[in-house]
C-alpha cells in the first residue's frame, strides 16, 4: 500500500450531542488529524438529524459504537452524573478519553478512573478549557516565576445568566445528576485555583444558596484555606443576568504585587522592588488576550475549545501515555474540593477535612503584605 494512503488520523467518537458535544463535534470534524468514526446520543431524533445532515455514523449506546466503529479515543459530553460509567467503559476498552468537566460526582470515583487510565497508559483529559486561555496561562507563568512573590490572597469569581427563572425538567436543575452552580460554574474557577496553588488544607464558610432552582444551588460562596494564612475567596453565581455570558476572573495578591485576570486581559501590578519579568515593569502592566494567544487551526466559540482538543489529539498521535494538560488526577482533586464545599455548606465535618481547626480570624500572623510591610493582623 503506498505510504500516503495509510491513515495516521486518530479515530474519534463523540458521546453526547448536546450543547458541548455538538461544539466538540464541529471542532473534531475540522481537525486534520482526526477521523470521526461515530456519534452516540440517548435521543434518537437527534441521531437521525445528525446522520442525515453530516453523514456521521450514529449509535444509541457507547458499547455499540466501541464494538462497531472501534474508536481509539472518545469525547464524552453527557450530563455529569453519567460520566463515571461511560468513562470507565471506554477506559476498560483501551480507549483514550476526553471527558467534560467536572469529571464525576465523587472524588473517589474520579481517583479510581485516574488510576485506571494510568495503568492502561491512556491519555485521559478533562474539559477545563480555562487552562487553554492565554491570559490564565500567563497568570500561571508569572506565579511560577515568582513575579508577585508569595501569594497571600486570591479572589476567584464566575458569574453568568444560566438560570433566571424557576423551571426544572433537565439534568441541570438537579444536583443528583450533576446540575447546579457548584458543579457547572464554580468547578471552573476552582480548577484554576487548584492549578495555581494546589489543594487547600480546609474549606470554611461555604454557602450554597438556591435563587430559582428547587433541587440545586444557584450561588456558591466559600473560603479555601492554605498553609501560612493564604486564603481563597470563591464567589460564583449562575443566576446573574448582569453578565451576558459566563465571566470568570481571578485576583491574586502577593507580597510583591497583584494580578487581575479574566478571559480578555491580565493586569499586573509590580512593586518597585519586585524583580520584573521580561516585558513587565514596576507599576501597572496590561496585556491583552489578542497579544498573548497562539492561533488554532479552527476557531469556534473561543480558541480554548479547539486548543484543548488539539492537545488531546496531539498527545495520542505522538504515542504519549498521559494528557499534556488537565489530566484526570488534577480533575479528581478539583472534584474533592467540590465535595468539601458541599460537606462544609451542609454543616458536616467531612472525614477528608479532619477535625475543625480554631477559627481563622482569631489567628495572629505576622507577614509582609503588599500594601503594608511587616504587618501584624
Ligand atoms: N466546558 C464547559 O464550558 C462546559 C459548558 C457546558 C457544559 N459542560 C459540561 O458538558 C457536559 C454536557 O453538558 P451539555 O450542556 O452539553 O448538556 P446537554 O444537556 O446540552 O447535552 C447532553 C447530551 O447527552 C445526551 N445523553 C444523556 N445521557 C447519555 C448517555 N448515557 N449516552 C449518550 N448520550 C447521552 C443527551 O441526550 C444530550 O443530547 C456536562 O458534564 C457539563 O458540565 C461543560
Amino acid at each position: 500500500m503506498p505510504e500516503e494512503s495509510v491513515s495516521t488520523r486518530v479515530r474519534v467518537g463523540v458521546v453526547g450531542a448536546g450543547k458541548m458535544g455538538l461544539s466538540h463535534l464541529a471542532i473534531v470534524r475540522a481537525l486534520r488529524d482526526v477521523e470521526l468514526v461515530g456519534v452516540v446520543d440517548a435521543t434518537d431524533y437527534l441521531l437521525d438529524v445528525l446522520n442525515k445532515y453530516t453523514g456521521a455514523q450514529t449509535y444509541s449506546t457507547l458499547e455499540a459504537m466501541l464494538a462497531e466503529a472501534r474508536p481509539e479515543a472518545v469525547l464524552i459530553a453527557t450530563p455529569t452524573g453519567s460520566h463515571a460509567a461511560l468513562v470507565r467503559t471506554a477506559l476498560e476498552s483501551g480507549v483514550h478519553v476526553f471527558c467534560e468537566k467536572p469529571l464525576t460526582l465523587r472524588a473517589e470515583e474520579s481517583l479510581a478512573l485516574a488510576a485506571l487510565a494510568q495503568d492502561r497508559g491512556l491519555v485521559a483529559q478533562v474539559g477545563y478549557h480555562n487552562r487553554f486561555i492565554a491570559t490564565f496561562q500567563e497568570v500561571k507563568r508569572l506565579l511560577d516565576a515568582g513575579a508577585i512573590g508569595e501569594v497571600t490572597h486570591v479572589l476567584a469569581e464566575a458569574y453568568g445568566p444560566v438560570v433566571l427563572q424557576a423551571k426544572g425538567g433537565t439534568w441541570r436543575s438537579k444536583r443528583a445528576s450533576g446540575g447546579g452552580c457548584l458543579y457547572d460554574y464554580a468547578a471552573h474557577p476552582l480548577d484554576l485555583v487548584h492549578w495555581y496553588l494546589g489543594a487547600p488544607e480546609a474549606v470554611r464558610g461555604s454557602v450554597l444558596n438556591s435563587i430559582f432552582s428547587a433541587d440545586t444551588d444557584d450561588e456558591v460562596y466559600s473560603t479555601l484555606e492554605y498553609p501560612n494564612g493564604l486564603s481563597v475567596h470563591l464567589s460564583v453565581n449562575w443566576s446573574d443576568e448582569s453578565y451576558r455570558k459566563m465571566s470568570t476572573s481571578v485576583t491574586l495578591t502577593g507580597t510583591l504585587g497583584r494580578i487581575v485576570a479574566d478571559r480578555q486581559e491580565i493586569r499586573v501590578f509590580l512593586r518597585d522592588d519586585a524583580p520584573a519579568p521580561e516585558g513587565y515593569r514596576p507599576g501597572w502592566n496590561i496585556r491583552y488576550t489578542t497579544d498573548l494567544t497562539a492561533p488554532v487551526s479552527f476557531y469556534l466559540r473561543g480558541e480554548e475549545y479547539s486548543a484543548q482538543l488539539e492537545s488531546f489529539i496531539a498527545a495520542i498521535a505522538a504515542g504519549e501515555r498521559t494528557a499534556r494538560q488537565n489530566g484526570f488526577l488534577g480533575a479528581a482533586q478539583t472534584d474533592r474540593i467540590i465535595e468539601w464545599i458541599q460537606a462544609d455548606a451542609a454543616g458536616e465535618t467531612s472525614p477528608a477535612l479532619g477535625p475543625a481547626a480554631p477559627t481563622s480570624v482569631m489567628r495572629i500572623r505576622t507577614r509582609r503584605t503588599l500594601f503594608g510591610r511587616r504587618k501584624t493582623a
